[in-house]
């Protein structure tokens, strides 16, 4: 077996199942979900036609680039969403969700034999892929706090120089999952110019981009890097994904942009994988990708239940409303894996213990006393739950 394996860590939801192990939740309430990262919004008509008219297309292999039609779609929208001009033959490819990108970037750019061991530089508390991704790409790995004090900027300025003199891969995750903050240029400055030093790739997800709470859509990563004058996008990988953004987590299907050299090796390593996007999937998300009006209208729907549901869980819970993404990254009292379970208990209502989704580095979690809500179900669940949570947070002060 690949002894690589063995360094796996159990899953967020794995372990939330052992920790409500023997839970018996008040069956007189229906139970609600906040937990899984899930979009559920439903899933536009016109992508659903497009899936089900490309079916003629499945008697030939498709080619692991992509059509033409559809690497066309991807740099149309990075020109209407971020004024930026892509080539499309050589600095984008389509992935099959982010998920999968994000795993094989690492299997592309990690060199395992590099003496000293090769480091992943990931923020915490962070999406579990950038782990696995490192570990079986045989990397050691490191974890960049986030603060709470700075809208929970990642403390890149905490990093050592001997783990920047190490690093290889830095994840950013912008907007961030779970704490929804958005990376402003300052920081992609500050990380472009330790990416020249050491010469890491930065591998910059950003799947929530067009869930946004401001006037400002989110900065992207070509983006910032563009406004510094980076335009060959040196060592620089944007991952983003149709999952939330047109509703269609079960697609699967993304795209990953940025340095030419880079995409070149990455099409190399996905020839051999066999991640080459169905031709029905191609056709269903080159017609997404050419769609803003369905984007918007999510987006809405979004802002007006996080305006409805975050006043109310802000009376009792350290939280606000983020820059972007679907989640509310809660400070509770006490211990967030106690909340987790004494509510599910007492209020059938799931949400995700904070510390799950980070390591203790330097001796501390910075996930603890923090639970993440995904305000994915339709607002009056949403609105149902935080009421069960205000009772449930109400109780527990008396
Ligand atoms: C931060 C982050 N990145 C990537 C993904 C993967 O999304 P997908 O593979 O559906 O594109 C997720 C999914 O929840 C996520 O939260």
């Amino acid at each position: 077996m690949n002894p690589l394996l063995s360094k796996l860590q159990p899953y967020p939801f794995e372990r939330l199942r052992q920790l409500f192990a023997g839970v018996t939740p008040d069956p007189a309430l229906p139970p609600i979900s906040l937990g899984i990262g899930e979009p559920k919004h439903p899933t536009p008509d016109f992508i659903k036609h497009a899936l089900t008219a490309g079916l003629g297309a499945l008697a030939a292999y498709p080619a692991t680039a992509g059509e033409p039609k559809l690497r066309q779609s991807f740099t149309d929208w990075l020109q209407t969403r971020y004024r930026l001009a892509l080539d499309p033959a050589t600095q984008v490819l389509p992935v099959n969700g982010s998920r999968e990108a994000l795993f094989a970037l690492a299997q592309t750019v990690v060199d395992a034999s590099a003496s000293p061991a090769p480091i992943v530089v990931s923020p915490n508390p962070f999406y579990q892929i950038y782990e696995g991704a490192a570990l079986l790409a045989g990397a050691e790995t490191y974890y960049v706090p986030s603060r709470a004090d700075r809208n929970f900027a990642v403390d890149w300025d905490s990093v050592p120089a001997n783990v920047w003199a190490r690093a290889q891969l830095v994840f950013v995750c912008s907007p961030g999952n779970p704490t929804g903050a958005v990376m402003p240029l300052d920081e992609w400055k500050k990380l472009f110019a330790l990416s020249d030093q050491h010469g890491f790739v930065i591998a910059s997800d950003e799947c929530y981009s067009e869930i946004y709470f401001r006037d400002e859509p989110p900065l992207g990563g070509l983006e910032a890097a563009a406004k510094l004058g980076r335009t060959d996008y040196k060592n620089l990988i944007a991952l983003t994904s149709l999952s939330k953004r047109s509703n269609v987590p079960g697609l699967r299907s993304g795209f990953v942009a940025g340095d030419a050299r880079w995409m070149k090796q990455f099409l190399l390593y996905r020839t051999y994988h066999g991640s080459a996007m169905s031709p029905i999937v191609q056709a269903a998300s080159a017609a997404a990708w050419n769609d803003e009006q369905h984007v918007v209208a999510n987006r809405d729907l979004y802002r007006r239940k996080f305006a409805e549901v975050t006043p109310l869980l802000a009376g009792v819970l350290d939280v606000q409303l983020p820059d972007a993404s679907f989640y509310l990254w809660a400070g509770v009292r006490g211990s967030d894996t106690d909340f987790a379970r004494d509510l599910l208990a007492q209020y059938n209502v799931t949400v995700l213990p904070g510390s799950y989704l980070a390591r203790e580095a330097n001796g501390v979690n910075p996930g603890a006393g923090r639970v993440r809500m995904a305000l994915v179900a339709d607002t009056a669940e949403c609105l149902e739950a935080a009421q069960r949570i205000v009772q449930f947070v109400r109780s527990q002060q008396k």
